[in-house]
């Protein structure tokens, strides 16, 4: 068997491993198995690439690429140590951003390559060049895009620069023009292939990615970073197609498909279609120094809170972003463990955008041994708040704001809402009366039935289980 037939049969294995560790990771259950799966594929098809590299290029390439892997294997290393869980989705932009800057290196390589030697192409060079020209161009488009539009993301996610929307007169003409113009570029660009244009099209795919990004507000940022992701596949895709490397394409594919389908579910979670998330408008709200009059909040000490959960049958844990912050999900646990040992029946209501990149909080209630069965998604518990005693909302906000469901005004109108004002009481744990992320002021903190224990969650809850 030769080197390349090996590899190729390596790239298939490598390719169904992703494949079942996408299904893996779909289910609480099996995902520690997805994420064996993915690593075992990507382990398998680093050391095919390796030895096709050590076959056909053992001179300087093998060395390049031995550098490459030591350099990118130490970064990697040392980043996912000391990466916290709330800085993951500004890690996962940045790398998204190295995976168009990939696309555009290997596009321009592409066309350097065959620029003066067409008939170095294999097979029938006039047909094939115009096609390779073709991926040439739209590789460095998709590549470029994502590039700078992860980089905002980055920048905006890392609070490096300010999350409002920036909002150029003609905002999606300028958008819609650049996509025109790519378009004829192409065909211009397959027709003629002159560097002029592949460098037009550079500068035209980096200027849209980052105006694509800067225009979109904080609240969508999760819609964005999914959608980059998908990018990135797609810009992988197209430089597998360069390269003629089919586990690239395929990988490429997958990502694309399962970002894009990410993006359609967290959409329809935040009540937004995806054209008005690309359109913008979303965190250019009026946020928490509207002038609305909601009355005054009360507050409970955790002593009190400890009381009221001893005298309940039914909690509903609502977490959300500040859980994370607090590093609370341990103290919660073992509150959740308590209750539940005096016999109150203790569940989770979870937002599939809670927190800042899908399936934190389960990720972090995983973490803390809380039992799969009692973590209940949106749509399962919300029927059932009417009927709960004492929920207990620990640093959400956004995610249990009635004005989404009741205020059509709102800028975050119609955004599906864990209708935790509903329960007899309500307990919210916050430090101070701050808006949520997209900004907006939320008229919970004055209802009636509820109460503010202000402070950093993780000591809130470690008083109650005290005083309990
Ligand atoms: P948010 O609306 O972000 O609110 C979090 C709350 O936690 C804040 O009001 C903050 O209030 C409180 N908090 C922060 N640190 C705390 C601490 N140490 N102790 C106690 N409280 C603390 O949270 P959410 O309800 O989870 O909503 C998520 C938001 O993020 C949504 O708007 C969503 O669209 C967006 N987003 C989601 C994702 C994904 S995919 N999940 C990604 C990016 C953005 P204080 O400052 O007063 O303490």
């Amino acid at each position: 068997m030769t080197a390349l037939s090996l590899a190729n049969a390596a790239y298939l294995v490598a390719a169904l491993l992703f494949i079942l560790s996408l299904a893996g990771l779909s289910k609480h259950e099996t995902a520690r198995r997805g994420v064996a799966f993915g690593i075992a594929g990507m382990a398998i098809a680093l050391v095919a690439t390796f030895i096709l590299v050590a076959k056909s290029e053992p001179g300087i390439g093998l060395v390049l690429l031995i550098v490459a892997m030591v350099i990118g294997a130490a970064i990697g290393l040392w980043r996912a140590r000391i990466v916290e869980m709330t800085g993951m989705p500004e890690l996962i932009a940045l790398l998204h951003s190295f995976v168009g800057l990939a696309a555009v290196l290997v596009g321009w390589n592409g066309y350097l390559e065959y620029r003066d030697e067409p008939n170095d192409l294999p097979g029938d060079a006039g047909t094939l060049l115009d096609i390779h020209n073709a991926e040439v161009f739209i590789g460095v488009f998709i590549g470029a895009v994502t590039l700078t539009g992860s980089i905002v993301a980055y920048l905006k996610l890392s609070a490096k620069m300010k999350s409002a929307p920036l909002v150029l007169p003609g905002k999606n003409w300028i958008n819609l023009g650049a996509l025109v113009l790519f378009v004829a570029l192409t065909i211009w660009f397959v027709v003629s292939p002159a560097l002029w244009l592949l460098i037009l099209v550079t500068v035209v795919a980096l200027a849209l990615g980052w105006h694509l990004v800067a225009s979109i507000g904080g609240g969508d940022m999760p819609v964005v970073v999914s959608m980059l992701n998908s990018y990135s596949g797609w810009a992988a895709a197209a430089s597998g197609f360069l390269l003629g490397n089919d586990l690239l394409i395929i990988t490429g594919a997958l990502v694309g498909s399962s970002g894009a389908y990410l993006s359609y579910i967290m959409c329809k979670a935040m009540n937004r279609s995806f054209i008005s998330v690309i359109a913008g408008g979303f965190g250019i709200e009026a946020g928490p120094s509207d002038d609305t009059d909601y009355g005054e909040h009360r507050e409970i000490t955790a002593e009190s809170a400890a009381e009221l959960l001893a005298g309940a049958k039914s909690v509903v844990i609502t977490p959300g972003y500040g859980m994370a912050v607090a590093q609370a999900q341990y103290p919660v646990a073992d509150l959740t463990a308590r209750l539940r040992e005096k016999g109150v029946d203790v569940r989770f209501g979870i937002h599939p955008v809670a927190g800042r990149l899908p399936g934190h909080m389960n990720v972090l209630l995983a973490e803390a041994k809380v039992p799969y069965d009692i973590v209940l998604e949106m749509d399962e518990i919300n029927d059932d708040l009417a009927e709960t005693d004492v929920v207990l909302v620990i640093g959400a906000n956004d995610t249990v704001n009635p004005a989404a469901a009741e205020d059509p005004t709102s800028p975050i109108a119609g955004m599906p809402v864990l209708h935790v004002w509903e329960a007899k009481h309500v307990i919210v744990f916050k430090r101070s009366m701050a808006a949520g992320y997209a900004g907006v002021q939320n008229p919970l903190f004055f209802r009636e039935n509820s109460q503010m224990l202000f402070g950093d969650a993780k000591d809130r809850v470690e008083d109650i289980i005290k005083a309990l």
